[in-house]
C-alpha cells in the first residue's frame, strides 16, 4: 500500500471537502488547513486506515501558516512517504463589484488567502521536501487550483481574476525554478471546471446591477452544467495522477 502525504487547503466544504474524502485511502496521510474543521472526515479516515490532521488555520495569516507547515514537514521522516503533494485549493470571492467600490480590507484578505498563502505554502513545501525520497523519485507535486477567470477577465471580479492569474504565473515561474533543481517537484495551476459549491451560490446571489455576467452563472446552474463537488474532485485528482502532470504548468481539467 503506497504511503502518500497530501497537504490540502480549504477541505471544510466544496471542492476541497470532496477531494479530502477521496484522498483518505488506506496508507494516506492528509493534512487539512482551513478555519473550520470538517467533521465528516475523521470517521472516514478511521474506517479506511488513513491518517488525518485538521489544522484550524486562517490563511489570511499566511506567513504563520507557512511556518507551521514547514516546521511540521521538517519533523517528518522524508524517507517514509512514497509521494508528497501540496494542493492549494482555498480561495474567497471578495464582494462582486467594480474595484473602485470594493472594501479595501476585504480585497486584502482575498489576496492573502488566494495568492499570498499559496505562494508561501509552496515555498515552505519545496524547502522542507528538498531532501525527501518522493522528491528524488519524481513524486513531489504542487497543485494550485486556478480558474478560467485567471485566463479570461470578467467585470466586477478584478480581485479574483488577479488572484487566479497570479497563481498561473506563479506556477509557471516555479516550474522554471524546478527545471534547474537536482530533484524537481512538478507543478500545475489547474482550472477545475464549474462546480456546484458556495462560490457559485455567491455569484448567482450577487447584485445584477453590479455584476454584468450574473445571468451566465444563473444559466449554468439552470442548464445543469455545474459539476457536483465529488465529480469535480475525481477529475482533479485523476489529473494529479497523470504521468505527464507538470508538463504544462497551466492547464484546464476540461482539456484532459
Ligand atoms: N466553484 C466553482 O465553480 C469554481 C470554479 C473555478 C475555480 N474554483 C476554485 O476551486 C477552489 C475551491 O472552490 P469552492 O467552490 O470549493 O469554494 P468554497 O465552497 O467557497 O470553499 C472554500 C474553501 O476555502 C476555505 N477558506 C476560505 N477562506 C479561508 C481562510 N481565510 N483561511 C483558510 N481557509 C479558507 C474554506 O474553509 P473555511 O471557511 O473553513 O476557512 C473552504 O473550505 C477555489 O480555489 C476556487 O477559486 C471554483
Amino acid at each position: 500500500m503506497p504511503k502518500t502525504l497530501t497537504v490540502l487547503t480549504g477541505a471544510s466544504r466544496g471542492l476541497g471537502a470532496a477531494m479530502a474524502e477521496q484522498l483518505l485511502q488506506p496508507g494516506a496521510t492528509l493534512i487539512c488547513l482551513s478555519r473550520n474543521a470538517n467533521p465528516a472526515l475523521a470517521p472516514i479516515a478511521a474506517q479506511r486506515g488513513a491518517t488525518l490532521e485538521q489544522w484550524a488555520i486562517d490563511l489570511v495569516e499566511a506567513p504563520g501558516a507557512a511556518a507551521r507547515l514547514g516546521a511540521w514537514l521538517q519533523s517528518q521522516d522524508g524517507e517514509a512517504f512514497d509521494s508528497a503533494t501540496l494542493i492549494n485549493n482555498a480561495a474567497v470571492l471578495a464582494a462582486i463589484a467594480p474595484l473602485e467600490d470594493a472594501d479595501p480590507a476585504e480585497q486584502s484578505r482575498a489576496l492573502r488567502v488566494g495568492l499570498e498563502a499559496p505562494l508561501l505554502l509552496c515555498a515552505a513545501f519545496l524547502r522542507a521536501t528538498r531532501g525527501w525520497r518522493a522528491r528524488r523519485e519524481g513524486r513531489c507535486r504542487l497543485l494550485n487550483i486556478s480558474s478560467g477567470l485567471g485566463r479570461h477577465a470578467m467585470a466586477s471580479q478584478a480581485n479574483y481574476c488577479a488572484v487566479k492569474a497570479g497563481l498561473d504565473h506563479l506556477s509557471r515561474a516555479i516550474a522554471l525554478d524546478q527545471a534547474h533543481a537536482p530533484h524537481p517537484a512538478r507543478v500545475v495551476s489547474l482550472a477545475p471546471g464549474v462546480i456546484d459549491t458556495d462560490m457559485q451560490v455567491h455569484l448567482r446571489g450577487s447584485d445584477a446591477a453590479r455584476f454584468p455576467d450574473r445571468e451566465r452563472f444563473v444559466a449554468l446552474q439552470a442548464s445543469g452544467q455545474l459539476d457536483a463537488p465529488a465529480v469535480a474532485a475525481a477529475k482533479v485528482l485523476a489529473f494529479l495522477q497523470r504521468s505527464d502532470f507538470g508538463a504544462k504548468p497551466v492547464a484546464d481539467v476540461r482539456d484532459a
